[in-house]
């Protein structure tokens, strides 16, 4: 898998990204889909935390293959009052980050009921789905294994993370955030590009340039 590098020199004014891509972020409340937004966007995590209320959203741009990539992430609220939602953070999706808590079963058991969901949307077969399993840095609290979570992955067809938006040792988020557009890419070029190909494009990750300053994302 190619690596992502900080590119800070996208501008709005003469760069216009190629693709447009909308991802949303899903899971219960409390996995860490803020934190792993977060981890994405500004590569930090901070100590406080709040239960997103409805639905936050930002843009990101990034690089591949000499294309701009405008991602916008729909981080959404995993509470059951929130639902109502759903409709408009699953419209025109084109990708969607499925998470659970690797010290949480009953969130791992979440997941069928949150791909109900997203299936009562849209058409899932339309979309690129990537599971994480967040807060690896937890080892010793872990309650789902790596078997359960593969069988669940390999009879879905998903890819599938194991993340820590605390720790991110491995990167793990932003090339779980690669797998994704790659995918996304891959759907949409379905006909003139091959997976091989897609492989070898090089993916970087690209602030605006008023945001040049600011600390990057952590691709
Ligand atoms: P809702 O907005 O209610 O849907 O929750 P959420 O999925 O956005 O969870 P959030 O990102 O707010 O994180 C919930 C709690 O888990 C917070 O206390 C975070 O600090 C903690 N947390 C998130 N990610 C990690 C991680 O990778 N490791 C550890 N140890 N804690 C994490
Ligand atoms: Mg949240």
């Amino acid at each position: 898998m190619t690596s992502f590098e900080s590119h800070p020199w996208f501008n709005e004014d003469t760069d216009s990204p190629e693709y447009n891509f909308k991802i949303v972020f899903i899971g219960d409340s409390g996995v860490g889909k803020s934190k792993l937004t977060d981890r994405f966007k500004n590569n930090q995590f901070l100590p406080d935390s709040k239960a997103t209320v409805g639905v936050d959203f930002s843009n990101h741009v990034v690089k591949i293959d000499r294309k701009f990539v405008r991602l916008t992430l729909w981080d959404t609220a995993g509470q059951e009052r929130y639902r109502s939602f759903a409709s408009s953070y699953f419209k025109d999706a084109d990708g969607i980050f499925l998470v659970f808590d690797l010290t949480n079963p009953d969130s791992f058991d979440s997941l069928e009921k949150w791909i109900e969901l997203a299936n009562s949307h849209i058409a899932l077969e339309s979309v690129s789905l990537v599971v994480l399993g967040n807060k690896k840095d937890l080892e010793e609290q872990r309650k789902v294994s790596a078997e359960i979570i593969s069988d669940f992955v390999h009879k879905k067809g998903f890819k599938y993370f194991e993340t820590s938006a605390l720790l991110d040792e491995n990167n793990n988020v932003c090339k779980a955030m690669q797998a994704l557009v790659e995918e996304m890419m891959g759907i949409e070029h379905e006909a003139s590009v091959t997976s091989e190909k897609l492989k070898q494009l090089s993916f970087q990750n690209v602030n605006r340039k008023d945001e040049a300053d600011n600390k990057g994302g952590c691709c």
